[in-house]
């Protein structure tokens, strides 16, 4: 079975070699010819736990091949997936351009039948200007090919892409053409051999489902962040009422941990996209509105905790932060509150020494810039430091060496922004820690 997978990002990278380890032969298409080149040498575009290992084994299987070339790449192939960005427009809606200029090319060289799948995340409706964006392309050409469209969604999430992939929850796939119904089963019988996990419906709802998935996780997290800051307000502890409310198998352990707010690549413009889509057919998402309020405020919360302790001018202090990425296991730095809290700092007139064990290099070249000062190791950014700020809970940051840290920061305190510190412990210590939702 051949097949093409058009963008290789986070996405396209991680399902191309996932396809091409139980045995498919698949080309990876990107328009970007340095990250082509890159891969082509085993050189990985981004961080994710075991994708380099699988990458460079099926590379020089050769199972994985990369190209610039999409016409080349879906030569003979059964299925062309679509893994471009979709990123919010000025409006907050998916920009929908990178999306449809695949299917416009896919229909300007495709040669037999293909099942165009998007993976990408895309509003309801999509699967029908991918159509309409490959049948004009088609008509152009006049030619008349056979064709089918599919929505499959992906639910990887980043720091655990592969396994995620390799062993997925769940498969959603939107389909309205029986050959190419066929053509995923059999594409997707070895994630399943444990059971079956395809859930197939029409295209418009596996389109929401993607939204409704990330919308809902969202909403745990503005939740219980909402409920941490009227804890600390009432003296309750959050970390206690998460743990009573988590044993719950209805509400679940899962996304109720009080923090910083979401960050990344998806939540906050899937959020904002699904408020734009309701919006056009003329319906107000309220809950989801709120959602998002609570996180932009969420992220000023560390801040706000400094500018508590140590007033409202920073000028002449600086501030360690441990971690940078929007979650543990991922160097994206894409909409990462790490970003919120140095700009605010910064604008108190704070200086600020991060450390991150992978995200540096991208915070440097794409997103902080020098805005900050990076450090070789979590304790090279204490050296004269008035606090430690934790901002994301790398495993290597869970148990420092308390007396190193006591050492080399001015000031005991800890502005515990994933509450992955014991209060008591480290008052014990002689410190004081802020956590998030307690006093
Ligand atoms: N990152 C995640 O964890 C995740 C999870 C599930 C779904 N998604 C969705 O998947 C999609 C892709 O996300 P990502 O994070 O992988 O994006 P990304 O930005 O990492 O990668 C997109 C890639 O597409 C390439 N590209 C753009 N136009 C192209 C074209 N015409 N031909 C070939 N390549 C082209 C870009 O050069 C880039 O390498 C988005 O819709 C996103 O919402 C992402």
């Amino acid at each position: 079975m051949k097949i093409a997978v058009i963008g290789t990002g986070y996405v396209g990278l991680v399902s191309g070699a996932c396809f091409a380890d139980v045995g498919i032969q698949v080309t990876c298409v990107d328009i970007d010819q340095k990250k082509i080149e890159k891969l082509k040498n085993g050189i990985m575009p981004i961080y994710e736990p075991g994708l380099e290992e699988l990458v460079v084994r099926n590379y020089r299987s050769g199972r994985l091949k990369f190209s610039t070339d999409l016409g080349e790449a879906i030569q003979g192939a059964e299925v062309a997936f679509i893994a471009v960005g979709t990123p919010p427009g000025e409006d907050g809606s998916a920009d929908l351009k990178y999306v449809l200029a695949v299917a416009d090319e896919i229909g300007r060289k495709m040669t037999d039948y293909i099942v165009v799948a998007t993976k990408s995340t895309v509003p309801v409706t999509t699967g029908e200007k991918v159509r309409a964006a490959i049948k004009a392309a088609l008509e152009k050409r006049v030619a008349d090919l056979p064709f089918a469209v599919a929505s499959n969604p992906e639910f990887l999430k980043e720091g655990a892409a592969v396994e995620d992939f390799l062993k997925p929850d769940r498969i959603v796939i939107g389909v309205d053409d029986e050959r190419a119904e066929q053509i995923m089963q059999r594409l997707y019988k070895p994630f399943q051999l444990s059971g079956d996990r395809i859930i197939y419906m029409d295209i418009p709802s596996a389109e929401m489902t993607k939204y409704a998935a990330n919308a809902m996780l969202a909403t745990k997290i503005s939740f219980m962040n909402d409920i941490a800051n009227l804890c600390e307000k009432v003296g309750a502890d959050a970390n206690m009422v998460r743990k009573g409310i988590g044993s719950d198998p209805r509400i679940g352990t899962k996304f109720i941990y009080p923090g910083v707010g979401y960050g990344g690549s998806c939540f906050p413009k899937d959020v904002k996209a699904i408020i734009k889509t309701a919006r056009q057919y003329g319906y107000e998402l309220k809950v989801l509105q709120a959602v998002e309020d609570v996180n932009d405020a969420q992220k000023h919360v560390l801040a706000n905790k400094v500018k508590a302790y140590f007033g409202d001018d920073l000028t002449g202090l600086t501030f360690a932060m441990w971690g940078l990425s929007f979650k543990p296991n991922t160097d994206d730095m894409r909409e990462a509150p790490a970003g919120v809290i140095i700009d605010e700092l910064r604008a108190a007139g704070a200086t600020v020494k991060a450390y991150d064990p992978v995200a540096m290099e991208e915070a440097k070249a794409h997103y902080i810039f020098d805005k900050v000062t990076y450090c070789k190791d979590a304790y090279d950014a204490l050296v004269d430091a008035d606090a430690l700020l934790l901002v994301t809970e790398w495993s290597e940051f869970r148990i420092p060496s308390w007396q190193a840290v006591g050492k080399l920061l001015k000031n005991k305190v800890v502005f515990d922004g994933r509450n992955i510190y014991d209060k008591n412990y480290l008052k014990s210590l002689g410190f004081e820690h802020y956590g998030i939702g307690s006093k």
